[in-house]
């Protein structure tokens, strides 16, 4: 791995050649399963700690995929009276600028899409520890559904499975274990059993901005090609941060750096929230809706925060092929 620096943060200062040699040069740590796969999925067990009603999303599973010391963080907040768990989360929120609020939210505006639009297949993309085989089982049961994600954190999502769904009914899945830098993600999907004429509906969540420019175009180019007539794909973008100045500026880098010193998965891709439908269209997609956190946070969770304010401008975006 060479040294890492945020190309989202640099890309309108002197240097950019460096940042694109840095992105020729990422890769995802041989050996370790994604650590930001298990971060959003601590959220989501943190989420289901929270009363039904007072919930964005409801993920009972999710606790299962944790590790001992993130499952040991929940299971602490999950003894706590109802109200501190809740202010557990927001104050967790709040330093994180919004991210849980807008990661939650996006997991539950992809429900719903999935549950309101028929399609032959599924894809996920970098599942991560996405457990709607079994909470969504009976939709997904109507389609093919593809599961690709690196083969480190597929092999240990495998190992955990089956002790986290026990009796839970689960729709049939397709594993395909692929880097998506590396490897030819059209060859192994088709290899697959993908229909490259189906009816296909492309989840790509809380990846682009893992990747190269390169990679995220290649991709979004794969699922204009490898889709039939009425396919939709959904993806987030990382976008400008949503307000000016030093403050805001430094505000909007905390989560960058949060993911490349915690994580080291620094954030290497970004798209100017003007330059969005341009760079879809270049990739053979139109985009039908560009969603922020306003958007989505006002479906789900009435009372909107004044935190989300200094978030990090996360994009949900629904496109289809030209
Ligand atoms: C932040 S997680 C999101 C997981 C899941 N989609 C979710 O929202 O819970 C990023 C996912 O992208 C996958 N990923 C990152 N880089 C990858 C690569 N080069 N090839 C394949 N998968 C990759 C990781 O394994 C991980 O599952």
């Amino acid at each position: 791995m060479g040294v890492k620096l945020s190309p989202a943060f640099l890309c309108t200062r002197p240097g950019a050649e460096f940042i694109q040699e840095y992105c020729d040069n990422w890769e995802m740590q041989e050996g370790t399963p994604s650590a930001t796969a298990e971060m959003v999925c601590s959220w989501r067990a943190l989420e289901a700690t929270l009363p039904p009603r007072q919930r964005i999303l409801s993920d009972p599973f999710a606790r299962g995929f944790l590790g001992p010391v993130r499952r040991r963080l929940v299971d602490g907040a999950a003894s706590l009276p109802a109200p501190a768990r809740r202010a557990l989360l927001r104050r967790l929120d709040q330093a994180l600028q919004g991210a849980v609020t807008f990661v939650l939210a996006r997991h539950r505006a992809i429900d719903d899409l999935i549950l309101a639009t028929p399609s032959d297949q599924v894809v996920f993309m970098g599942a991560g520890y996405d457990t709607r085989l079994a909470r969504l089982c009976e939709r997904l049961r109507q389609s093919v559904v593809f599961e690709v994600d690196h083969p480190d954190t597929a092999r240990r999502k495998a190992e955990l499975a089956d002790t986290v769904y026990v009796d839970a009914e689960l729709a049939p899945t397709v594993a395909v274990k692929i880097d998506f830098a590396r490897d030819s993600i059209e060859r192994r999907l088709c290899e697959a059993g993908l229909n490259p004429d189906g009816r296909t509906l492309w989840i790509w969540e809380g990846v682009s901005m893992y990747l190269p420019a390169q990679a995220v175009r290649d991709t979004l180019k794969l699922f204009a090609r490898l889709s039939g007539s009425n396919s939709l794909a959904v993806c987030d973008v990382l976008s400008d941060p949503r307000r000016t100045g030093l403050l805001a500026n430094t505000q909007s880098q905390f989560l960058e750096v949060a993911m490349e010193w915690i994580y080291s998965e620094p954030f290497l891709w970004h798209c100017p929230q003007d330059q969005i439908a341009s760079f879809f269209a270049t990739c053979g997609l139109t985009v039908l809706e560009d969603l922020g956190i306003d958007d989505l946070v006002g479906r789900y969770e009435k009372r909107l925060r004044g935190w989300l304010e200094a978030a990090p401008s996360l994009r949900l975006v629904i496109s289809e092929p030209k």
